[in-house]
């Protein structure tokens, strides 16, 4: 039976999943669902999803163009919730967040346009641990503009050699693109340090922060990341929004991404002149409705503590990691002394995809398979992995379900 502690009081954890009302529903007759796939996309708070309501009930309208109230009311909501963003993410200033589709969409617009600049033989250093976001944009680069792509490599444990990543350094290095958080291992990568060795060479870093934003405010300053990027709907905000943070030296660099209305200042058929950022990175009309309800997300999750969540994230992942253990042929995949709530495990004898099939209905969703790193599974030697992945809203009941299921889909298979 678990031995770690009981769960710090300060969390109220109760309280919290009312705001779900996802969480509160039956999947299968008499079984309620426990929701572990987090890393895939979190679930929404009824503050989300009412924004979303009340925008398209009573507030839809296109923004920077119309002189009518509606379009004004939507462009100051469209504004604010860039404002939300900024302050979730500690950027200096609004100008320096630019929405996106989403994490891969933000990572396409820095290769296709960061990318402009690069010449054959200059190259970018990424990961053994890279989601497919991060290495094919960087490939399709690679094929169009000859440039070369280094992969540094992980221990066994998921742990990012840093030696090797200096060492990989070289004077046509022209970008480092790390991943903040794996999706797969959990791993916590030491960004901080990542930025000082790359910057002491003077060459800019991008990190992947897909998987670091679902677990609390962050400090972009402090990063100090030349590039950013997210997804608004693993953090409690809808699909279809995004953000590419950028330093503001870097982005006024870049030239325009796609071209269209909003990104210009004047257009003649001889020439255009583009805007100011952050719009002249956001052609055309952006996606209004889930900007704004991103905005209501990041002030959401902004309200909770994130001291009690961090604590509460990492006693999830301590107890169920250890009841994990018990579990015959069972092994947990990436243990990297720091990490983030995200339990990878393979079995002995068993495909991940059978034991996730007998958990679905038992009600507990997991995602398995190669989470979109079939390089680092190669790596690791495995088909993928059974992934539980813990958000603030879970708690140590739903990791008990989990495990309990695990016992019986092992049981059933063997
Ligand atoms: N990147 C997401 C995941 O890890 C979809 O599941």
């Amino acid at each position: 039976m678990p031995t770690t502690a009981p769960t710090p009081a300060t969390f109220d954890v109760d309280r919290v999943r009312q705001d779900f009302p996802a969480l509160r529903q039956e999947v299968y007759e008499d079984t309620p669902l426990v929701y572990l796939d987090n890393a895939a996309t979190s679930q929404k708070p009824e503050s989300v999803i009412d924004r979303l309501n009340r925008y398209y009930r009573s507030e839809n309208s296109n923004v920077h163009r119309g002189v009518h109230r509606l379009s004004q009311n939507a462009t100051d909501a469209y504004e604010e919730a860039r404002e939300a963003v900024r302050s979730y993410i500690n950027a200096a200033a609004t100008e320096q967040v630019i929405f996106t589709g989403g994490t891969t969409e933000s990572i396409n617009l820095v290769a296709n346009t960061y990318g402009q600049r690069l010449e054959a033989g200059d190259e970018i250093v990424i990961t053994e641990m890279e989601h497919h976001a991060n290495i094919v944009p960087w490939q399709m680069l690679r094929d169009t503009r000859g440039i070369r792509l280094k992969v540094v490599p992980i221990s066994d444990d998921g742990v990012l050699d840093l030696d090797a990543l200096n060492d990989a350094l070289t004077d046509r290095t022209r970008l480092v693109s790390v991943v903040h958080i794996s999706n797969a291992l959990g791993t916590v990568n030491p960004v901080e340090d990542i930025v000082d060795l790359a910057h002491d060479r003077g060459i800019p870093v991008l990190v992947d922060g897909a998987q670091s934003v679902p677990h609390g405010p962050i400090d972009v300053q402090r990063i100090g990341a030349d590039f950013y990027c997210f997804s608004g709907h693993k953090m409690c905000g809808p699909t279809g929004i995004g953000v590419l943070y950028g330093r503001r030296e870097m982005l006024e660099s870049l030239p325009p991404y796609q071209g269209g209305g909003d990104m210009i200042e004047e257009v003649t058929f001889e020439k255009t002149t583009y805007a100011d950022l952050p719009h002249r990175l956001e052609a055309g009309t952006p996606n209004i409705a889930d900007a704004i309800a991103l905005g209501t997300a990041a002030r959401y999750m902004e309200e909770l503590d994130p001291e009690a969540v961090g604590t509460h994230e990492a006693d999830l992942l301590a107890y169920a990691t250890e009841r994990v253990r018990s579990i015959d042929g069972l092994r947990v995949i990436g243990t990297a002394p720091n990490k983030a709530s995200v339990l990878s495990m393979a079995f002995e004898d068993l495909h991940p995809y059978d034991v996730g099939t007998i958990l679905d209905r038992l009600g507990i969703a997991v995602r398995t398979g190669h989470h979109c790193t079939q390089p680092l599974m190669q790596r690791l030697g495995l088909p993928g992995t059974l992934r539980a992945s813990f958000a603030f809203y879970n708690t140590r009941d739903d990791a008990d379900a989990l495990v309990d299921a695990l016992e019986t889909a092992t049981t059933m298979l063997r």
